[in-house]
């Protein structure tokens, strides 16, 4: 085991659940801390415990109000170097601004790339998250990044509800191609990727072709997030027009912002399923939505990091 010091886990505001969740698996509670916001709207995160030359962790998600979960972790993150942690992980299941991964369009900002910079430049000794949009952010940081998958949770759910006897896994556009061909070969399936195409900066990309065969089949569509829902309806529609015979869909990150909720509920799809890397509010939930819980990954990985032990080995 590595010297780390002991194992700490704290809450910020964004998903105390799946913190609580968390240390339940580790057999610890969570850490104190008390979060002030003051008259003028500053924060203030103060540490009510001891965690000189502890080994802590953060969990902090990116959920609404995004921009003040991610101030409180940068605040948190001070406050716990400058009472002597020895290590802080940032522990991010829906990392901020991951979407903003590239520069797409004149004149606007690498927003994820900013985001490494400002937790990095706070004090961070590691980050932990999952599924990240493209996976490249990883490079984003010069301090170490484990990158954890939800494949294993969101494969076991597919292989314990739907009958696989003539399924097929579809990728919504090409950019997931990879993780939906590493689905397809855990679960022994073969897998259809959709061509999106788009015309225009401010036009919606449509869905134009299909490379694979989902005739008659039980399309399976796996994405890493549902924001508003619309490129998951669009496939949804496209896959009835090919043939599908019945179609579900996975996620690992349930944003489901606006009416997705709303709309997944009356589409064809039959169910779907997100992990609780983000907490889900009322608006947000609908009959046919199934959660998956992420916490014993998490747990295990933060026990890995911890003891100084593979992480990787967790997805071979
Ligand atoms: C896109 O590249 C992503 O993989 C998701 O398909 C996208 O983020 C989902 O967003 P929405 O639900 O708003 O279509």
């Amino acid at each position: 085991m590595t010297d780390t010091g002991s194992l700490r886990v704290f809450s910020g505001r964004s998903h105390e659940a799946l913190t609580a969740a968390i240390c339940r698996e580790l057999g610890i509670e969570p850490g104190a801390r008390t979060i002030h916001r003051f008259s003028n709207e500053n924060l203030m995160v103060q540490v009510e415990e001891n965690v000189r030359e502890c080994d802590v962790f953060i969990v902090q998600t990116s959920t609404s109000p995004v921009h003040e979960h991610l101030f409180e972790l940068l605040i948190f993150i001070d406050a716990l170097k400058r009472a002597s942690a020895r290590r802080v992980t940032v522990v991010a299941p829906y990392f901020p601004y991951a979407r903003s991964d590239k520069k797409d369009r004149p004149r606007i900002s690498i927003t994820a790339r900013l985001v490494a910079d400002l937790l990095e430049a706070a004090g961070a000794d590691r980050v932990l998250t999952m599924d990240l949009h493209a996976p490249q952010i990883q490079g984003f940081f010069k301090i170490p990044v484990d990158h954890l998958q939800a494949q294993p949770i969101i494969s076991q759910h597919i292989r314990e509800n739907y009958d696989l006897s003539n399924a097929v896994i579809v990728a919504g556009d090409a950019g997931e191609a990879k993780d939906v061909a590493r689905y397809a070969s855990k679960l022994n399936l073969d897998f259809a990727i959709i061509d999106k195409r788009r015309y225009a900066d401010d036009e919606k990309a449509r869905a134009e072709n299909l490379v694979g065969d989902v005739n008659g089949k039980t399309a399976i569509i796996i994405d890493d997030e549902i924001a508003s829902g619309g490129t998951l309806l669009q496939a949804a529609a496209f896959l009835r027009k090919k043939g599908a015979s019945r179609i579900v869909a996975a996620a690992t990150h349930g944003v489901l912002t606006g009416k997705a909720a709303e709309m997944l509920e009356s589409s064809a799809i039959e169910e779907v399923a997100v992990t609780d890397t983000i907490p889900l509010m009322l608006h947000q939930r609908f009959n046919k939505l199934r959660t998956l819980t992420v916490a014993p990954l998490f747990a295990e990985a933060i026990r890995r990091i911890h003891t100084g032990t593979s992480v990787s080995e967790l997805f071979r």
